[in-house]
């Protein structure tokens, strides 16, 4: 099978087209076949080697101290089964999936998924290329609103980095979840911002949204760009800043702001249940939701996937065409 190999860290040209085995299924997986997946800012880190700050040797140490341990990245996937091993009832032969590759390898034309996994079947009405655009972005945006803000009806929630593939989830799942959201993205994004829920857009590149005398129950920050110091001006008195990007320092003061009872910050890593993964299907299934794509790049062509994803300026998900059949319903 074809795969997108990377055997060093470096720029989005270190990543080679190459044939390698198919994987060979245990009898609780299936094998799927991948009709399309992303690039998720955690597949680029990993290419990379970019983690921030104080976090770059846990990040290293995960991914290889000198050389990647995983040669195949790709968080998320969608395609259909081709196969299943003897003990899987879940799922049957043709059945359309997709989720979390749990530990990458989704950028290649067939992977094996634990049927216990992160792996629910596709919502009726969608393509795949749109299911690959969900589970990065919507699982980490309910899990930090919905678990680690616990965001009510009528709350106030202010999200940086709105255009971004955690972002436009998170608009849309505050939203959900009965808040009044406030996105801060650059203008080109405005529109779509609105149409995805957001009752107010702030345009970072004319105004400061901390200067605006605003005040909010959650700042959740998914561009990396706000520590606490200028979070706190947009909080209320008990209110909640949850950075997306960790800093060691803002974990340090959030350990200390915590012990006090004012307004506090929160720093977390979510994870990649089935649960949640059914949970953010059955949103979109009912309309709540909907993925953003930025673009679609076939296989062939993932360096410059990588590339679009590096400047940090994508808007929602960039998709890998793998199975060449994906159809590209572009949003706003
Ligand atoms: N802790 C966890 O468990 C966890 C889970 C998932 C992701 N993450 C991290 O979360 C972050 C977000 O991931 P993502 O995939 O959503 O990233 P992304 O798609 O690259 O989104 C970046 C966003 O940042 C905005 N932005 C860029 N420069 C900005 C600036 N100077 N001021 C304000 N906004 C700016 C962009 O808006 P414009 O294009 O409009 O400028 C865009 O909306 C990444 O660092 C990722 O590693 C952490």
């Amino acid at each position: 099978m074809k795969a997108a190999i990377y055997e060093k860290y470096g720029s989005p040209d270190v990543v080679e087209i190459r044939d390698v085995p198919r994987p060979q299924i245990a009898e609780d997986q299936v094998l799927v076949q991948v009709h399309a997946s992303s690039i998720t800012t955690a597949d680029w880190r990993f290419l990379a080697s970019a983690f921030p700050g104080l976090l770059w040797l846990p990040g290293r140490l995960m991914a290889g101290l000198f050389r990647p341990k995983k040669p195949i990245l790709g968080t998320e996937f969608a395609g259909r089964v081709v196969s299943v091993g003897s003990g899987v009832s879940a799922f049957k032969l043709g059945d359309d999936v997709f989720g979390f590759s749990g530990a990458f390898g989704a950028h290649a034309e067939y992977i094996a998924v634990d049927q216990a996994g992160s792996i629910t079947h596709m919502p009726d009405g969608f393509d795949h290329a749109e299911a690959a655009a969900l589970p990065f972005g919507a699982v980490c945006a309910l899990v930090f609103l919905r678990d680690f803000a616990g965001v009510q009806k009528g709350n106030k929630v202010l999200i940086g980095g709105a255009s971004g593939g955690v972002g436009v989830f998170a608009v849309q799942i505050a939203k959900a979840l009965g808040a009044e959201v406030t996105a801060v993205a650059s203008s080109r994004n405005t529109e779509l911002l609105r149409a995805l829920g957001a009752d107010r857009v702030i345009d970072y590149t004319r105004e400061n949204a901390a200067d605006l005398g605003e005040i909010h129950d959650v700042v959740f920050d998914t561009a990396g760009t706000m520590r606490f110091a200028r979070a706190k001006k947009m909080l209320k008195p008990k209110g909640l800043f949850l950075p997306l990007e960790i800093s060691i320092s803002d974990s340090l003061i959030g350990m200390i702001t915590n012990m006090f009872g004012g307004k506090r910050i929160a720093v977390h890593v979510n994870g990649d249940s089935k649960q949640d993964l059914e949970t953010v299907a059955a949103m979109l299934r009912r309309g709540e939701i909907r993925p953003v794509i930025d673009g679609t790049y076939p296989l062939a062509d993932i360096a410059n996937a990588y590339a679009r994803v590096e400047t940090r300026h994508k808007t929602g998900s960039v998709i890998i065409d793998i199975a060449g059949r994906a159809r590209t319903r572009v949003a706003a």
